[in-house]
């Protein structure tokens, strides 16, 4: 379920009976969001803030906040307000659906990348060891709240980062939304971020489990988390949404090679407007790197990756088997296009 504005939250919270109610988020949302979320009034409760950034998404962390509820004697009944972009929805998301079996949660994304993206689609979970996001649930949060006025205080790096995934759904799924986004301050837009939740909610409701058309909402992540998750390890860490958005570019030229697809150009010269450019992308060995990445994939079985493409601007394709050497040898081609 939807909530559209913090003010229809609060009426929504205040017909239900909830024991106790906590929030967890972390110092940027905190600093930046609760007093938007003070001037509704809101919430009285517990606040638990988590570290900031993907390193604190993890195993310790949870345990910190499983022994805070514990001590505070929060139970099954009572409510867990996940309000932070997408480290703290999956992070809180996933304490909350693991404490006593499971307590009630509700997302209040604060990221675009969480508005569109993390918040919705019923994932949650933490990274452990080098692997990201490997320990997690299939649950529901009781509602998603939406309210563009928490991305007033976003960098513009993480307004970028969410529209990585508001190009993702254009080009899988809506051709005039993808010619429409021309600026980063179109993230901003109400109703860009209305339409990519309804993409992203009528894909997971006819899929929940990823069995099927669900893993076209992974066009473009295979090349892009292997760049993020080089480039992290390298010390150069990117935004999510950024590494998707040249892992697009890569899987459109694969697309062309594999789908028929004919717009690799439009897909290049939108993403090159819009994007700065990685330093890790000038890598000489680049290509290698993420080849070895692939091989960690989650959508890696028997050495083929499975994976959507383009058939053409706004319809993706699902049911690909890809060798990894396809996906190294598209970033070659990225890496020779902004060379010339
Ligand atoms: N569960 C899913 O389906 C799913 C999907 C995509 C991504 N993810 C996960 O989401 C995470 C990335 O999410 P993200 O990009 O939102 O990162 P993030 O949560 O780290 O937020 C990015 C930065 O913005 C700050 N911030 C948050 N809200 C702010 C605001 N309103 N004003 C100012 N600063 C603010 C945060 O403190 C942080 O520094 C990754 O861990 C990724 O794995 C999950």
């Amino acid at each position: 379920m939807v909530i559209h504005g913090i003010a229809t939250f609060k009426q929504w919270l205040e017909q239900k009976h909830f024991t106790k109610i906590v929030v967890i988020g972390d110092a940027n949302g905190f600093a930046h969001c609760l007093p938007h979320v003070h001037q509704v009034g809101i919430i009285e409760g517990l606040w638990l803030e988590v570290g900031v950034g993907e390193k604190h998404k993890e195993l310790e962390t949870c345990s910190w906040l499983w022994q805070q509820l514990m001590e505070k004697e929060v139970d099954r009944s009572a409510l867990i307000i996940n309000l932070g972009g997408g480290v703290v929805t999956d992070l809180g998301g996933f304490v909350a659906s693991t404490y006593k079996r499971g307590v009630s949660f509700v997302n209040v994304p604060t990221t675009l990348l969480g508005m569109v993206d993390a918040a919705i689609g019923h994932k949650t979970g933490i990274n452990f060891g080098e692997a990201k996001n490997q320990v997690g649930t299939m649950s529901a949060p009781l509602a998603v709240v939406i309210d563009p006025i928490f991305l007033a205080s976003l960098p513009n790096m993480e307004l970028l980062s969410g529209l990585g995934e508001l190009i993702k759904y254009g080009l899988i799924a809506d051709a005039p939304l993808f010619h429409a986004l021309g600026s980063i301050e179109m993230g901003k837009d109400q109703t860009v971020i209305a339409r990519c939740i309804d993409i992203k909610m009528a894909i997971t409701k006819e899929d929940p489990n990823e069995k099927g058309v669900r893993r076209m909402l992974n066009y473009g992540h295979s090349v892009g988390h292997a760049l993020e998750a080089h480039a992290y390890h390298l010390g150069q860490p990117i935004p999510h949404g950024v590494a998707v958005a040249w892992g697009m570019v890569a899987e459109a030229h694969l697309s062309e090679k594999l789908a028929g697809f004919a717009d690799t150009d439009l897909v290049w010269n939108k993403i090159n407007h819009l994007f700065p450019i990685p330093e890790i992308l000038y890598q000489a060995d680049l290509a290698r790197a993420i080849g070895s990445y692939l091989t960690q994939d989650k959508k890696n079985s028997s050495g083929l990756i499975q994976s959507a493409l383009l058939y053409k601007i706004g319809q993706g394709k699902i049911g690909f088997n890809i060798e990894k050497e396809d996906f190294s040898s598209s970033v070659s081609w990225l890496q020779q296009r902004l060379l010339a």
